[in-house]
C-alpha cells in the first residue's frame, strides 16, 4: 500500500505522481497546450509527434476533426459530450526541430517544477531517420515515445508516416533508437490483432522500457444523405466503444510478459472508471486525448479526484497494487464452469406462445 500517495505509479524505476497522462495530440502541440496540461496535474504529458518528413508537416494543413454523436451524426466540437467518437485526419508538428526543441525545453522545466514529466514523441516516417530525432528529443526530455502505429500511415503521402506491423522491422528500429534514448523508451503500437503479441515481444526484446497499447483504429463513415464520407476520406477513429478492444490488447500483453514489461494504455478512456479499467487490465498509466479535447485540460483534476475515490473503495489498494488485478481473475474458456441455468438470451423470440413469423 502506498499510504499517502495512492495514485503514484512507476515504470521501469521512473516515478510518476499519477497515471493520468495526456496523449500526444494537437492539445500538446504548442507551448501553451503543453503548459496547460502540465498545470492541470497530469502525471505525464506526451508532446505532439514530430518526424523528418515535410509531407507529414504539410498534412496538418488538411487536418479535420469530426465529432460524432451516438447516432453517428457530426456535431460541433462544442456540443460533443464524452460519449462522442472522433474521426479525424491529422499531421505532425510544423515547426523546425530546433524550434520544437525550444518549446520542449520550456515544457520540461515546467514539468520539473510541477512534479510532472514531459515525454518527447516521434511518429515514424523513414525508420532510418528515427535515431537522430530520438537523440534530439531525448537530449531535452530524456524520455521518448516512438509511435509506430499511426493509423494515418495508409492514407498519408508515401513515407510521411509509417505503420510497422512486422516484428522484424520493429526489432530493427528499437535496436537503433535504444542506444540514443537516455530515459524511458516507450513504444506505441498499433492494434495489429493476432500480430500484436509479436510486436510486443519485438519491442521488449530489443530494449523498449514500456509498450503503449493501442493506437487508434482506422475509420470510414458515409453520410447517408450526401453519400460523401465524413472528412471526404478515411481517418483515425477514437471512440469509447474502442475501450474493450484496447483493454484486450493490454491484458493479453500483461499475460504474455508475466506483468514484467510496463504497459501504458490508450484509446477509449473517457472517465476515471475507464482509467481504472486500464489499470486492472495491466496498465501502469493511461494516455487520454479525446476526453480532454471535449472537457478541456482541467478535466485531469476531475479524473484524479474520481480515481482516488474509486481506489479508496477497493480494500487495501494503492494503484500499483491493482495493476492487472482483473487479469489474474480471468480464465481460459476451457476452465470456465457451465453457466447454470444456461444463458439463452436468443431464446425469448422462440419461446413465446405465438412467435412472430409462425404460420
Ligand atoms: C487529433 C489527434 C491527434 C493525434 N496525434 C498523435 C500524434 O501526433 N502522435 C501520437 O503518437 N498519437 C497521436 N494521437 C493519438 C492519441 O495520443 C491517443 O493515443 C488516441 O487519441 C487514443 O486515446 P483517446 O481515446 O483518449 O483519444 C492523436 C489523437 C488525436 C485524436
Amino acid at each position: 500500500m502506498t499510504g499517502a500517495d495512492p495514485l503514484a505509479t512507476s515504470l521501469a524505476g521512473v516515478q510518476f505522481a499519477n497515471p493520468v497522462w495526456v496523449g500526444s495530440s494537437e492539445l500538446t502541440m504548442t507551448r501553451e497546450g503543453i503548459l496547460a496540461c502540465l498545470g492541470a496535474g497530469a502525471g505525464a504529458v506526451i508532446a505532439k509527434s514530430v518526424n523528418e518528413s515535410e509531407a507529414a508537416r504539410r498534412q496538418l494543413d488538411i487536418a479535420d476533426y469530426a465529432f460524432l454523436d451516438d447516432r453517428r451524426a457530426r456535431v460541433p466540437a462544442a456540443a460533443a459530450d464524452r460519449s462522442a467518437a472522433l474521426l479525424n485526419r491529422s499531421g505532425l508538428v510544423q515547426q523546425s526541430l530546433e524550434d520544437w526543441l525550444a518549446v520542449l525545453e520550456e515544457g520540461r522545466r515546467a514539468a520539473d517544477r510541477l512534479g510532472s514529466v514531459l515525454i518527447g514523441s516521434i511518429t515514424t516516417g523513414d525508420p532510418a531517420a528515427a535515431p537522430e530525432i530520438v537523440r534530439a528529443l531525448s537530449s531535452v526530455t530524456g524520455h521518448v515515445e516512438v509511435n509506430v502505429g499511426a493509423p494515418h500511415a495508409r492514407e498519408a503521402a508515401g513515407g510521411a508516416v509509417t505503420q510497422l506491423t512486422s516484428g522484424e522491422g520493429l526489432r530493427e528500429l528499437v535496436s537503433r533508437v535504444r542506444p540514443v534514448c537516455d530515459g524511458l523508451l516507450l513504444l506505441k503500437l498499433p492494434d495489429a490483432g493476432p500480430l500484436t503479441p509479436s510486436l510486443v515481444e519485438a519491442a521488449r526484446s530489443a530494449g523498449a522500457d514500456a509498450v503503449v497499447l493501442t493506437g487508434r483504429q482506422h475509420g470510414f463513415l458515409p453520410d447517408i444523405e450526401t453519400l460523401d464520407p465524413q472528412l471526404g476520406s478515411w481517418g483515425a477513429y477514437s471512440s469509447p466503444a474502442a475501450l474493450p478492444m484496447s483493454l484486450y490488447a493490454v491484458s493479453k500483453a500483461f499475460v504474455q510478459t508475466g506483468g514484467e514489461l510496463p504497459l501504458v494504455g490508450t484509446n477509449g478512456a473517457r472517465d476515471a472508471a475507464d482509467v481504472l479499467r486500464f489499470v486492472l487490465s495491466g496498465a501502469r498509466a493511461v494516455e487520454l486525448v479525446t476526453a480532454l479535447w471535449i472537457e478541456g485540460p482541467a478535466y485531469v483534476s476531475t479524473l484524479l479526484r474520481d480515481l482516488e475515490r474509486l481506489l479508496a473503495g477497493i480494500p487495501a489498494a494503492g494503484l500499483e497494487q491493482v495493476v492487472g488485478a482483473s487479469v489474474a481473475r480471468s480464465r481460459a474458456y476451457a476452465d470456465v464452469e457451465p453457466v447454470v441455468p444456461p444463458a439463452r438470451p436468443w431464446a425469448r423470440w422462440l419461446e413465446q406462445a405465438d412467435p412472430p413469423g409462425r404460420a
